[in-house]
């Protein structure tokens, strides 16, 4: 019998790239997601792209009791998890933290919970390199220092990593591997699956391909006197289905037993940093588009550089990002245009 892995998030951005890997791979999954940042319609989008149509479970992981009724009960192989669900906007974090800290802490604590009483072994968390902050030394190594978040979501992030330490350091029978990612962007080369931001995208490649499509106006570009070559922020853009395949690969370990440690980290990047200044002189070169701009002042809480060094997943994973940042960017459009040939954005 083929294992069953839980996909808590299965239909965002991340977490549907990953259903298709993971079913790709010859798992079996589970999609549990409260659709509050997501549409159903994924499911059937990943089914056209895998031939695989994953469980879906309409369920809030807040709700501990569905959570046993409805997933770990009704799907009793599920033998690992990988935990997407949670709100990630910066912003919105700082205005509802009450909401991020029950949503993102609660959430994990749950399945953690239920985790030994159904026999499931292990968990891949959705962490991010918001846990650095701005790293003394770049590119940043996993042993860099956590630092005091700039937000209520990185500091969800780096409390969740600690309660699944202690969680583990308290004799709980599971493993678990801890996924750093840096910048996720891009879209599924078939243009099935894709970024769908609620609103007004916060993040640079939404905004930046709604800005080209005619959707935004002008793209702002929030600074040009950081210390950086070109006095853009740096950052370090990964491919989202190259990110994906980190994930199965994470599973399999655990599945496989081959863990050094009961909790292991690792930085999911490309090892390369690219400038926002950079970043949209790619697009224009990847699309033949040319993009409306301008600099306006710098956003609060944004970091100057963060880049990672990747060796340790490379070595020990056996990952490393394969796409180029001009065929992501051309994903990234791709989809952009299918969005309004559909009618969608
Ligand atoms: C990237 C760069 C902006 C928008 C955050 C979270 C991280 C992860 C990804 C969830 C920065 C600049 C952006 C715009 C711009 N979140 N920018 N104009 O802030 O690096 O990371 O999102 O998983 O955890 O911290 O991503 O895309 O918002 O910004 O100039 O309209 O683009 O200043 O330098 P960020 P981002």
């Amino acid at each position: 019998m083929r294992d069953t892995i839980l996909v808590t998030g299965g239909t965002g951005f991340i977490g549907s790239h990953t259903v298709v890997e993971l079913q790709n791979s010859g798992y079996d999954v589970v999609i549990v997601d409260n659709l509050s940042n997501s549409k159903a319609d994924v499911v059937d989008n990943i089914a056209k792209i895998t031939g695989i149509k994953p469980a879906f479970e309409e369920l809030d992981c807040l709700d501990m009791e569905g959570l046993k009724s409805r997933v770990f009960e009704k799907y009793p192989n599920i033998k690992a998890i990988i935990h997407f669900a949670a709100s990630k906007a910066v912003g919105e974090s700082v205005e509802k933290p009450l909401m991020y800290y029950r949503n993102n802490l609660v959430s994990l604590i749950n399945l953690l919970e239920l985790m030994p009483k159904y026999d499931v072994k292990g968990i891949v968390f959705s962490s991010s390199c918001t846990v650095y902050g701005q790293p003394d030394i770049l590119p940043v190594t996993e042993d860099a220092p956590v630092k005091k978040a700039e937000s209520p979501y990185g500091n969800t992030k780096q409390i969740n990593e600690e309660i699944i330490r202690d969680a583990v350091a308290s004799g709980s029978p599971i493993n678990a591997i801890l996924l750093r990612y840096f910048n996720p962007i891009g879209s599924h080369p078939t243009s099935l699956i894709g970024e769908m931001p609620n609103g007004v995208p916060m993040n640079l490649i939404p905004y930046l391909t709604q800005t080209a499509i005619g959707i935004r106006e002008q793209l702002s570009v929030y600074g040009d006197d950081y210390n950086t070559p070109d006095g853009s922020c740096i950052r370090d853009y990964i491919n989202v289905v190259d990110l994906a395949k980190a994930h199965v690969v994470a599973i399999s370990r655990i599945l496989e037993n081959k863990q050094l440690e009961q909790v292991e980290v690792f930085n999911i990047g490309t090892g390369k940093g690219v400038s926002v200044l950079e970043l949209i002189n790619a697009f224009e070169k990847a699309t033949g588009v040319k993009l409306n701009y301008k600099i306006v002042g710098r956003r609060a809480g944004d970091i100057e550089k963060v880049w990672a060094n990747p060796e340790k997943a490379n070595n020990v994973l056996g990952w490393k990002a394969e796409t180029s940042l001009e065929d992501t960017l051309k994903s990234a459009w791709d989809w952009q245009v299918k969005l309004r040939k559909e009618g969608i954005q």
